[in-house]
């Protein structure tokens, strides 16, 4: 299966990427491909709500940027792996401003599933995030959710977790 991950943590060496790599190892160890795209790297522009993609662009967004690279990366995904830290109860600017720019492609072709993965600091902050991605993802697109991954405080590159990740990435197929 091709995995895309949208990695929404600017930090290189973070706890997300911890997660991300993790999950990585366990999904190629059973054939997966995995690609990961850190949105933090890119300058990816907010929506501008223009419709162009709705009208004249067919498809196409406005805004010719590095979101360019993501929606070749999402035309041949077939599950896409949000991962992001928590900033304010919800994802990180960046990696919210990709989510926005997908609006131009709806539902890509080859999309089935997907998954999230989450760090914080403090526990019980995810609701905001839970709540997007469901309703953006297996709700509106209609993707299978195959799992939602947290890490809070000392939970985040603790062993226990990373062993939690690389066991959910070899569970798919
Ligand atoms: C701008 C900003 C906002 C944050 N907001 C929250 C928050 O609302 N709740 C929380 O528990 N942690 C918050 N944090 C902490 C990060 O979510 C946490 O340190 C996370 O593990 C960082 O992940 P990373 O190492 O992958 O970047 C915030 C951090 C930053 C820089």
């Amino acid at each position: 299966m091709n995995i895309l991950v949208l990695n929404g943590s600017p930090r290189p060496n973070g706890n997300t990427v911890a997660m991300i790599n993790a999950f990585a190892d366990g999904a190629k160890k059973v054939g997966n491909d995995v690609t990961v795209i850190d949105v933090c790297k890119k300058k990816i522009a907010g929506c501008l709500g223009c419709e162009y993609c709705h009208t004249k662009g067919n498809g196409d967004c406005v805004q010719k940027d590095d979101m360019t690279e993501v929606y070749l990366a999402l035309e041949k995904a077939e599950m896409l792996v949000l991962a992001s830290p928590i900033y304010y109860w919800g994802f990180t600017g960046q990696l919210q401003s990709a989510i926005n720019r997908m609006y131009a492609v709806g539902k890509p072709k080859m999309l089935k599933k997907s998954a999230l993965i989450l760090s914080s600091e403090s526990p019980d902050v995810y609701e905001g995030a839970i709540y997007g991605y469901k309703n953006s993802f297996p709700i509106y697109m209609g993707l299978e959710d195959m799992g939602i991954f947290t890490a809070n405080g000392d939970q985040n590159k603790s062993e226990e977790k990373l062993s939690e990740l690389r066991a959910f990435g070899e569970t798919l197929k």
